[in-house]
């Protein structure tokens, strides 16, 4: 199969879907890799490091594109990227469709198969391609709550771990998943006092296990989060729903219990935000104010830390990559059935129950709309 690697076209994103590692791994399965030129640079991948390893350069998207049966991404398809897919595209990349019912639409009239990294499952039903970038969101939450807590910043002023004598700042962390759990990892190492809010209670058995009493669990609700915003300097959005829109956890009205500026960070702005005040802002601009309080909302944190971040996600991904390239799609599933509900959007029908809800559409099984004998039969 031939398998594309455009050059991800998002403001400030630095990462690629497929190293020179994965482009060996494909090579010698016997795979043609299409790699656009300086697709790797802003990962320090250099067009020969992939050529060594049998991959051929292309001088544009649209020839990747054009040639590619599988392409791949990292961040949503860009409208012009979205232009250039065709019925027989097999696109395989993060698309967070909940919240955009446009790129949807779009989607489903270029009549590609898209499977989205953040809705393919594991045994445990666990989200095996959405944990490495939200264990790198989760870590740069902190950091950057930190840093705009900082008074010449808009913030409080206030130092996360304190000093002797002079009290941490109170780290609220909502949603107690991956996103959630990284981000208390580094606010404790910070030395802050931190509280977590969490909605099911095995996870929060896990995660009282885990912080061994390094830090406070609690039972998400509204008046708890309510109780505790007055009290919060730094609060950390990262609940979900997989493949449906974030669930609101603090309304403008709520942001009056707030110290002013306090800072807000809505790492689940990907899936349309969990403050009603977000907004998707970019690393270039990542902070707005409303009321009062910072917002910080960038849509593509883990694109900061390309090094890290394209190394850890495709780690993750080379398995179902190389699934795809050698089976198709239909001997993927089989072999791995977690794959199936990432299929979002197929031969014009959306194919994900939860992003069919939320863009208003009719949901069409993947089997349905490509013509596959049902999984399991
Ligand atoms: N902005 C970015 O760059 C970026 C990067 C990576 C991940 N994300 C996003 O971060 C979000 C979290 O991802 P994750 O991997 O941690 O998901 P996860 O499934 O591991 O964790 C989400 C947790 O939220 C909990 N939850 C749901 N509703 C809740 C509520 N009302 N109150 C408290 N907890 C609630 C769930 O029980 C679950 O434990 C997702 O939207 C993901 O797409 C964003």
């Amino acid at each position: 199969m031939k398998v594309g690697v455009p050059t991800e076209i998002k403001q400030d994103e630095y990462r690629v879907s497929l190293t020179a590692v994965g482009a060996r791994e494909l090579a010698e399965h016997g795979h043609e890799v299409l790699v656009q030129q300086g697709a790797g640079e802003g990962s320090s991948i250099s067009d020969a490091d992939y050529e060594a390893q049998g991959a051929k350069i292309l001088p544009t998207a649209a020839d990747v594109f054009a040639e590619a049966e599988l392409v791949l991404g990292v961040k949503e398809p860009q409208p012009v990227e979205v232009e250039m897919l065709t019925p027989d595209t097999t696109l395989f990349t993060y698309l967070h469709l909940a919240p955009d019912p446009d790129l949807t639409r779009g989607l489903q009239e270029s009549g590609a198969t898209c499977i989205a990294y953040e809705t393919v499952t594991d045994r445990a039903g666990r989200l095996p391609l959405l944990a490495p970038m939200s264990e790198v969101a989760g870590k740069i939450a902190t950091q950057a709550g930190a840093f705009f807590l900082e008074k010449p910043l808009g913030g409080r002023g206030i130092l996360l771990g304190g000093v002797p004598g002079v009290a941490a700042a109170n780290v609220m962390v909502i949603g107690g998943g991956v996103v959630g759990f990284n981000a208390a990892v580094i606010a404790i190492g910070m030395q802050a006092d931190v509280f977590v809010y969490e909605k099911s209670i095995d996870r929060l058995r896990d995660l009282d296990v885990a912080f061994a009493g390094r830090c406070s669990t609690v039972y998400s609700s509204t008046l708890a989060i309510e109780e505790m915003l007055p009290q919060a300097d730094l609060v950390i959005g990262a609940v979900l729903l997989p493949g449906a829109a974030a669930p609101n956890v603090i309304s403008r009205e709520q942001l009056k219990l707030m110290k002013p500026n306090a800072v807000l960070v809505d790492v689940a702005i990907d899936q349309g935000g969990c403050f009603e005040t977000s907004r998707p802002t970019t690393h270039a601009e990542p902070t707005f104010e409303v009321d009062g309080i910072t917002h910080y909302c960038v849509a593509n944190m883990p694109g900061a830390t390309p090094i890290t971040s394209t190394f850890a996600l495709t780690n993750a991904t080379l398995p179902y990559v190389l699934a795809l390239a050698d089976h198709g799609i239909a001997g993927a599933i089989e072999k791995d059935p977690g794959l199936r509900p990432g299929i979002n959007v197929a031969a014009g029908k959306v194919t994900h129950p939860a992003v069919a809800e939320a863009v208003g559409t009719e949901y069409v099984p993947p089997e349905d709309a490509l013509g596959l004998e049902p999984v399991g039969a």
